[in-house]
Order: C-alpha cells, then sequence, then structure tokens
C-alpha cells in the first residue's frame, strides 16, 4: 500500500507539492472513481489509477471488463458513421480491447481486457465458449425448432452451424445457446425457422452472468470471475446433455 500523492510522484506526474493540489481537484480517479484525498492508502499492484482519464504506472495488471452494451453503437474502436462502444467505456478503461463483437442493433454483455491470452482463449472455435442469448422473436418455437437447432441450424445461404440448444420461454420468447460467432449468428438461426428477432441481448459467456448490472454500464470482474474465465473450456458434453 501506498499514498496516492506519493505513487503519482514516483510515476513523474508533477511534483509533490503541486500533486496535492492536483489530486483535490478531482483530476484522479482510483478504479474510475474520483479520489481528492491526496493521502489515500492505494494497492499500487491492483488499483487503477488515472489522471485526466489516462492510466499511470505499471497499468500492466490484468483487467476484465464487462459491459451492458446498448443497442444503437457498434463493437469497434472507431467508425466514421456510428457511435462505438468505446463512447460507452470510462476513460481509464480505454486502452482494454473488446472480446468479440455484438451486432449494432444487439444488447448485453461484452467483455473488455488488457489480456490478449484470454481473449484469443474465449474467441477461438477451438474452446467453443457457450453465450447465452434471451431473445424476441416472431412466432412461438416448438419441438421442430428445438430439434433443428439441437441437430445444428442450415441457414438461409446454406451455412450448417454447430447443434445449439433453444429453449422456449413461451410466445415470442427463447433461450438460444451457442459455441460459436458467425456472423449475426442468433438473428439468423432463428430467421432460418420463420422467426425473425426482434429483440436480441446476450445474457452470459463462459459462465460471466451479465445480471441487473444496467444498460449502458460497466463494471470490473472479481477475482474469481476471471478464473472462472481463465477455466472454461470446450465441454463436450454440451451436445450430448442437451
Ligand atoms: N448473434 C447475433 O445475431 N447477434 C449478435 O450480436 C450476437 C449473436
Amino acid at each position: 500500500m501506498q499514498r496516492l500523492d506519493r505513487f503519482l510522484s514516483a510515476a513523474g506526474v508533477e511534483s509533490r507539492r503541486k500533486l496535492k493540489d492536483v489530486i483535490r481537484s478531482g483530476r484522479v480517479t482510483v478504479n474510475g472513481t474520483v479520489c481528492a484525498v491526496p493521502d489515500q492508502k492505494i494497492d499500487e499492484q491492483n488499483d487503477v489509477v488515472a489522471l485526466d482519464g489516462q492510466v499511470i504506472g505499471r497499468g500492466d495488471r490484468r483487467i476484465v471488463v464487462m459491459m451492458h452494451k446498448p443497442a444503437g453503437c457498434v463493437t469497434a474502436a472507431a467508425d466514421d458513421r456510428y457511435p462505438t462502444v468505446m463512447e460507452h467505456l470510462p476513460p481509464v478503461y480505454k486502452r482494454l480491447m473488446p472480446i468479440g463483437r455484438l451486432d449494432m442493433d444487439t444488447e448485453g454483455l461484452l467483455l473488455f481486457t488488457n489480456d490478449g491470452d484470454l481473449a484469443h482463449r474465449l474467441l477461438s472455435p477451438k474452446h467453443g465458449v457457450e453465450k447465452s442469448y434471451y431473445a424476441e422473436h416472431t412466432g412461438t418455437a416448438d419441438e421442430d425448432d428445438i430439434a433443428a437447432f439441437a441437430q445444428g441450424c442450415v441457414l438461409k445461404d446454406g451455412t450448417k452451424c454447430l447443434p445449439a440448444v433453444l429453449e422456449p420461454l413461451g410466445e415470442g420468447k427463447s433461450l438460444v445457446r451457442v459455441r460459436e460467432g458467425k456472423y449475426h449468428q442468433v438473428r439468423r438461426m432463428l430467421a432460418s425457422r420463420g422467426k425473425p428477432v426482434s429483440y436480441l441481448r446476450r445474457i452470459s459467456e463462459g459462465g460471466i452472468e451479465l445480471g441487473d448490472l444496467p444498460v449502458g454500464m460497466t463494471r470490473e470482474l472479481t477475482e474469481p470471475e476471471i478464473e472462472q474465465l481463465d477455466t472454461v473450456d470446450f465441454d463436450e458434453n454440451f451436445f450430448k446433455e442437451n
């Protein structure tokens, strides 16, 4: 543990005397929250300290952040035409990269990290990480739809999907669990069964649940949650059980 002003002066940001004013003026955040107390103790190994939104010091701590992505923004670092998910990411996390994508119109769980290996593992088809979606669609899913998902949907362009799980939730609502990430996959799977999607939200990925995080908000994953992501791997019983 170390005092915030000492940490910043050791990082060469300003002289200690000036730093007190800088901190008191509210320009410094610790883990995304303003800290205006120069002698506040911080954990220099784990806390993310930022000045005017720029992370200071080592910044090599492994971070995974979840966002409840709103509809109406694209998963990209920058875009000429549309708002991006980056606009919903607090400045201290601007150096993180999104793990995979959600469509512009899809809401829900989107993970960001500074750990390239973790991102690669979660995205690699070899690992087949499970993702769950809540969908609202035309019509009501039935036994034939469940069977078609379990066999692997054939999309309208002939693309064959891996087996997936469809769980009808009543009229016009379903849960879908997939282990791959083709372009607009869930929308296209349901459309292939004559059930175009009007609303889609990802609710979990690799065992991490979106929970009640409000739309547009972010939070850091806890250490046990990150460990959970470290251990996710292809579950060969997935297709047998369902
Ligand atoms: N499937 C879709 O159709 N859209 C997404 O954003 C993710 C999965």
